[in-house]
């Protein structure tokens, strides 16, 4: 897709770790280019690289052409929305103060690619991984009746911990999974932290990630849910049961997966089915789509987290260990890379996604 001119964005809460994450993703971004960068009223008026100070949390330096720019306040809606085409937001509020502040962009006509979770559960809000349900975007049409918008809108991206199974759950759709079970080990960057902010991780493991087993089980259900009378209705089915534990690595999600499938089928069509799957952003050849979204990796000892977590730079799903179970018919390890598939990677590809269906456009563009 050839665009006029390069989209301008405002990352909302650029100075924490999904933010930082956004940054580094957008640098070189082929049609999206940062022009605002927004925090707490506290980061507000210092360069970026005071007002991160000693918070830089990546393992790459913090991006050259970032570093003089100066933090606006997320607040400053109007004035910030008169700059952008569209925002990314990660910030770190009570669910209320996001809520309000994603509208106040969206009915400024500023879209608004979200991570936070305040807004996953509005019924005519799309959250959507791009492979699996880009359909939900038409929902946008809804929500601007109801903002009263002709180009704001909010769209959200899932939690990181369910994009390890629920991609795999939706390559085997055919195969109509009913009961799953899974334990996530999540990465300590999901909690916005490193080993030196967070030592007590070293060595250690936490079975308790505050509302997470919640989102772990329902969240999949909205992904495969339908649209129906302005509404995004989340599916009956599978019924998903999760724990959540913290583990001591720094970044990427692993989940152990139990499956009852109500269609009978054997290990070669169900690993098939993974390597197969593609969907819009593949057909799109999206800037941050994965060529392979599922790679399927035959050795026992895989996926491993340091050998596995970056394939397709952080945006593809590592799948392994499939076998039949004695109590579930299969049981799998998936792994997908929580900060950039399961945050800024994710959002990325909902705003290629968005851009490319002519939801997001230059606000000259005067829809
Ligand atoms: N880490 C992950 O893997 C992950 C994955 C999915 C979703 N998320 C979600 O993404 C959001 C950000 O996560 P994070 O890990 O990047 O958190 P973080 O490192 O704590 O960063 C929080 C950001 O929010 C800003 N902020 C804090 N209080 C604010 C306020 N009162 N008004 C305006 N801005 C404020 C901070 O600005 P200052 O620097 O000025 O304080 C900072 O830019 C959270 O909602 C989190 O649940 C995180």
């Amino acid at each position: 897709m050839k665009l006029d001119r390069k989209l301008k964005v405002a990352v909302l809460g650029a100075t924490g770790m999904v933010g930082q994450r956004f940054l580094t993703l957008l640098e070189e971004h082929p049609w999206f280019e940062v022009s605002v960068l927004a925090a707490s009223p506290r980061s507000a008026g210092k360069t970026y690289e005071e007002a991160v100070g000693g918070r830089w949390k990546l393992e790459t330096p913090m991006p050259g052409r970032y570093q003089a720019m100066q933090v606006r306040n997320v607040n400053e809606v109007d004035a910030i929305s008169q700059q952008v085409d569209f925002c990314f937001s990660a910030v770190d509020m009570t669910k209320e103060e996001i809520r309000g502040l994603e509208e106040a962009y969206a009915r400024r006509e500023t879209p608004v690619v979200s991570n936070n979770s305040a807004h996953r559960w509005t019924p005519d809000v799309p959250m959507v991984i791009p492979e699996i349900n880009p359909q939900h975007f038409e929902i946008i049409r809804d929500q601007r009746k109801r903002l009263g918008t002709r180009r704001g809108f909010i769209a959200v991206k899932p939690n990181c911990s369910i994009q390890s199974y629920a991609p795999v759950l939706a390559a085997w759709k055919e195969f109509e999974p009913y009961e799953v079970i899974a334990t996530t080990y999540q990465a300590i960057s999901g909690a916005g932290k490193n080993f030196s902010d967070w030592p007590e991780m070293k060595s250690n493991i936490i079975p308790y990630i505050g509302g997470e087993e919640e989102k772990s089980e329902k969240e999949p259900l909205k992904l495969y849910g339908r649209i129906e009378h302005g509404e995004i209705v989340p599916a009956l089915t599978p019924k998903i049961s999760c724990q959540c534990i913290r583990v001591p690595v720094l970044d990427g999600h692993t989940a152990a997966v139990f499956v009852k499938l109500r269609k009978k089928t054997d290990r070669e069509t169900l690993i098939r089915a993974l390597e197969e799957y593609a969907g819009l952003p593949q057909r799109l050849e999206l800037p941050s789509a994965p060529k392979q979204f599922i790679r399927y990796l035959r050795e026992e000892n895989r996926p491993q987290v340091r050998e596995d977590v970056n394939l397709e730079n952080g945006m593809g799903i590592s799948v392994g260990r499939l076998r039949e179970d004695s109590v579930y018919d299969w049981k799998f390890v998936g792994l997908s890379h929580n900060t950039v598939r399961g945050a800024a990677g994710g959002a990325v590809l909902c705003a290629e996604t968005l851009t490319a269906l002519s939801y997001i456009e230059p606000k000259e563009a005067g829809r």
